[in-house]
Order: C-alpha cells, then sequence, then structure tokens
C-alpha cells in the first residue's frame, strides 16, 4: 500500500455481518476486498435477539486469528444501525456479498434503506467465487452438527471451534 498524502482519506469500507462463524465465503470477499480498499473494518453483529452458537468474543478472536498477518483488516463489533456505526468510524462503503438471485432482494431492501438513513453511504456488492455459492454459515452448522465434512467451506480454526462445541454438547447431553 503507498503513503497516502497529507489530508487524503484511505479507501476504507466496512463488512458487516453475524459471522457466526466466518467461512470461506467471508475470508475469500475479504481477501478480494483488499484489493480495492486500503482498509477493511469487519464488524461483527451482537444482536439481543438471534441465538447465536459462539459469542461475538468468539467471533470475532476466530477473524482476528484468521487475518492475523493483515494489518489491513481490522474486527470489531457493533450494536444498533449500522449507518451509526459507519458515521462513527469514517466509512462510506458497506460490502456485502451476494452469492445468488436468491439473496438479492433483501440486500437491496437493505442497501436502500441504509441508502435512506445516511445517503453518503454505499453499498458495494461483491460476488464471492463460484466455488462458495452455496455456502452460508447457518448450512456449515447444520452440515458439521450432522456430521458432514466441512474441511473446504472454513478455515481450519473455525473447524477446531465447531468440533470443540459439538463435543461439549455432547458432553452436556450425556
Ligand atoms: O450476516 P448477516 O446476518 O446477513 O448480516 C446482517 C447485517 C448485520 C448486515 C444487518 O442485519 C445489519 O446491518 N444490522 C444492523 C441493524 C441495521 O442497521 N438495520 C437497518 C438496515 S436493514
Amino acid at each position: 500500500m503507498t503513503a497516502l498524502a497529507c489530508g487524503e482519506r484511505d479507501r476504507r469500507a466496512i463488512y458487516p455481518g453475524s459471522f457466526d462463524p466466518i467461512t470461506n465465503g467471508h475470508v475469500d470477499i475479504i481477501t478480494r476486498g483488499l484489493k480495492i480498499f486500503d482498509r477493511i473494518l469487519i464488524a461483527v453483529l451482537e444482536n439481543p435477539v438471534k441465538e447465536p452458537l459462539f459469542t461475538v468474543a468468539e467471533r470475532m478472536a476466530m477473524i482476528g486469528e484468521i487475518f492475523s498477518g493483515e494489518p489491513r483488516v481490522e474486527v470489531m463489533s457493533f450494536q444498533g444501525l449500522l449507518v451509526d456505526f459507519a458515521r462513527n468510524h469514517d466509512a462510506r462503503v458497506v460490502i456485502r456479498g451476494l452469492r445468488a438471485v436468491s439473496d438479492f432482494e433483501y440486500e437491496f431492501q437493505m442497501a436502500l434503506m441504509n441508502h435512506k438513513l445516511n445517503p453518503d453511504l454505499e453499498t458495494f456488492f461483491m460476488m464471492p467465487s463460484v466455488r462458495y455459492t452455496f455456502l452460508s454459515s447457518n448450512m456449515v452448522k447444520e452440515v458439521h452438527r450432522l456430521g458432514g465434512c466441512i474441511r473446504d467451506l472454513v478455515p481450519p480454526i473455525v473447524e477446531s471451534n465447531l468440533d470443540e462445541k459439538k463435543r461439549r454438547a455432547e458432553r452436556s447431553i450425556s
């Protein structure tokens, strides 16, 4: 990355999501996003309504480890409106991955709502590699829970943390 001239802004983007857990599809979007943006803030949603498998701290720790060698990636958590988080972090771009046409309606609605709330905030859609178009965090959790192989779908740290969660759940039942 070249140094910024005095007064020049870095091209920073926010990549928000639940990341419960992060998958190779997310990693692919972040890696490719780094070719376009100087800095990516990964914003992990703290959603009191949803019951996640991993705590926010666990999700952030996994993401932090995956990108430990990449100083241009920062991991944060947020509550409330994404537009407020973006404003507080001086970001004007939100990255979202679009896997299939089925994602479009929800993403379109969200982008338009965010734009209405803050007209200076743009949503930047990226398609993940075709290898990951079928992939979602929920699908990974289900396949893993039912004994399927997820090796190519998530980073190793996520696979081992899923294994650990499963072992604990099995211990608590028996
Ligand atoms: O990974 P997800 O669950 O699809 O991410 C959804 C997320 C976190 C981007 C979205 O739910 C969000 O931005 N939530 C914050 C609340 C908000 O700003 N809502 C108004 C925009 S629809």
